[in-house]
């Protein structure tokens, strides 16, 4: 058996070899196991079976005929920009579209095949961009329309996907809209927002959302009324139950669809309607969803993802599984992967994803995450654990769902210093694309590839290790991890868009799951201690073949019905069987 670590066989020259599948490379594990008494052994050696020759895809065509389908968004790897804090093409220490246009064939080369751009266009970025003020231009600071075309075009002809932030739950005060209503009750959008002569309203019965603050309403002496926000008292929450706040947000959509993105990450979207009812995915908000849904159906290949708020309320996001959206953060897994990864057994995390498999309806898929702009950096959720960060990567690219690489994550970038706007800053600082100038540190007004200026605000903690010129030189960091481990992911269907059996072990410790398609099927194993090596046994599996490791150094073989897994500290491993 080969035991050649996270070595994703994306090579197709390399499968024309023929894989052995019995005979003198297995015969170590095979005595090992026999030692365990945990495997049929036999009592006499058979003559050697002729090795079957089994012909490889060619995964850069699979790649690319399950990227062009309909359902490519199943089998895409997004990457998640904070265009602030990409690239900086001015020496502004500003990130901009140029600066990430320039940026494309590094992401190309991880392995990322679609974009989600946290929001582009005009705001006073009184919560990063969330703060809209035209929702039919780009912010100054990114740089131009014609950018954002250039930009779409650069991204499709590397066969790249672009996906906006729809913010449209609320506007900025400093929109025109809400410029407008503020004058009185009698002008034309006085109802496009919600006011009121008391900071409260029975037919609202909701506060802020945790953390922005502690009333939903702010006096405006302009119109002499409170208005309503869940957010910021900057972001003005607009007036759903007035039909022209329905069409106008709905023609924002059709003019980035126009213009030819191809998608949309839908903020706090579950907010749109209040009523004594409830304030979150109330019927009116879902009729909503459905609309945007059909524009979005009117124009081929888009998709859109969906934030939910809180735990475990994906699946009415997805309606039926065709009405709604494609996707939906699964906000559960991003939060607590840390928390699982502390303790030492797999339950949680098989619990976790047996029930999202309950709830969501046929076609649901799943949005995985390790973090975003809004929760901690990765490195930390690891606790710094390296090994967990790349266990915890493992399963959201070979889990049920769809991965959200947030940008940073392949080179485990570190929580800032400084904070700008507020404390989500600490997850938000520049890309350190270059190594150390020559010479010793510190290094203070270095811009590490970014910029040729003054960084926005500082670089995280250790940017002469987490940059991407000296990670692409070490064959052991986190970037040659991810790198083989987005093209581990890359061309196999049953990932994307495969079942998922969770096969349960009688050792706690290791999580072993079954991806399958309809004609490749793959083993996952995670191991969650980080101290012992661990041996489990998953009666009935019923694999469908024996197992060829891609990745890792965990082992598996099968026994009769069951399958034997034998998994190193904190180990992990990727199977094909066949
Ligand atoms: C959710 C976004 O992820 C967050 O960053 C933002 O502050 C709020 N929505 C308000 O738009």
């Amino acid at each position: 058996m080969e035991l050649a670590s996270h070595s994703p066989e994306s090579d197709p020259r390399r499968h024309r070899r023929l894989r052995p599948r019995v005979g003198s490379r297995r015969a170590p594990l095979a005595v090992a196991l026999c030692a365990l008494s945990l495997a049929q052994c036999g009592q006499s050696s058979p003559a050697p079976a002729p090795e079957p020759v089994y012909p490889e895809k060619d995964r850069g065509a699979e790649a690319a005929r399950l990227l062009s389908g309909p359902e490519w968004y199943r089998h895409a790897i997004f990457y998640e920009v904070y265009v602030r804090s990409l690239e900086d093409s001015t020496g502004d220490g500003i990130g901009d579209l140029p600066g990430l246009t320039s940026r494309l064939d590094d992401l190309k080369a991880l392995g990322v095949d679609a974009l989600w751009l946290m929001p582009i266009m005009p705001s006073p970025f009184a919560d990063s961009g969330y703060d809209v003020s035209d929702y039919r231009d780009v912010d100054p600071d990114y740089g131009t329309l014609a950018d954002f075309d250039a930009l779409l075009a650069a991204a499709h002809a590397r066969g790249m996907r672009v996906l906006l932030d729809l913010v449209v739950n609320h506007t900025s005060v400093a929109h025109p809209w809400f410029q407008e209503s503020r004058q009185g009750p009698a002008n034309p959008k006085a109802d496009w927002y919600v006011w009121s002569d008391t900071p409260g309203r029975a037919d609202i019965p909701c506060g802020p959302v945790l953390t922005f603050g502690t009333s939903a309403w702010t006096w405006d002496p302009v119109r002499g009324q409170y208005y309503f926000h869940r957010f910021y008292p900057a972001q003005p929450d607009l007036n759903y139950w007035n039909p022209d706040v329905v069409a106008a947000t709905l023609d924002v959509a059709r003019f980035w669809l126009d213009r030819g993105v191809d998608g949309f990450r839908c903020d706090s979207i579950g907010l749109l309607y209040e009523s004594a009812a409830g304030c979150y995915m109330i019927p009116e908000t879902v009729a909503y969803i459905q609309s945007l849904r059909q524009l979005l159906d009117a124009y081929p290949g888009r998709a859109m993802v969906a934030e939910p708020l809180g735990f475990g309320s994906e699946a009415p996001f997805f309606g039926n599984g065709q009405d709604m959206f494609q996707m939906a953060f699964d906000f559960e897994y991003g939060l607590d992967w840390g928390a699982y990864f502390s303790g030492s057994s797999a339950q949680p995390i098989a619990d976790h994803f047996g029930s999202i498999l309950q709830s969501n309806p046929a076609g649901a898929q799943n949005a995985l995450y390790l973090d975003s702009h809004d929760i901690r950096r990765a490195f930390q959720g690891a606790n710094g654990v390296d090994s967990r960060y790349r266990r915890a990567a493992l399963i959201q690219m070979t889990m049920a769902g769809t991965p959200f690489v947030y940008y940073g994550d392949e080179l485990a970038l570190r929580p800032g210093t400084e904070v700008v706007v507020d404390a989500r800053d600490y997850e938000r600082t520049p890309m350190p694309w270059r190594g150390p100038p020559q010479g010793p540190g510190p290094w203070p007004d270095f811009g590490w590839g970014f910029t040729t200026g003054k960084p926005w605000i500082a670089f995280g903690a250790d940017p002469e290790l987490t940059n991407l010129e000296t990670e692409q030189l070490d064959p052991a960091s986190t970037y040659a991890f991810y790198r083989s481990l987005l093209s581990l992911r890359r061309g196999r269907e049953a990932f994307g868009a495969g079942s998922l059996r969770i096969l349960p072990t009688d050792d706690d410790s290791i999580l072993l799951y079954l991806r399958e398609s309809s004609d490749e099927s793959y083993v996952v194993a995670v191991g969650m201690d980080e101290k012992a090596w661990h041996t489990g046994v998953a009666a009935g599996a019923s694999l469908p073949g024996d197992a060829e490791r891609l990745f890792g150094e965990a082992m598996l073989v099968r026994s009769g019905t069951a399958a034997v897994v034998h998994v190193p500290p904190a180990g992990m491993g990727v199977f094909r069987v066949r």
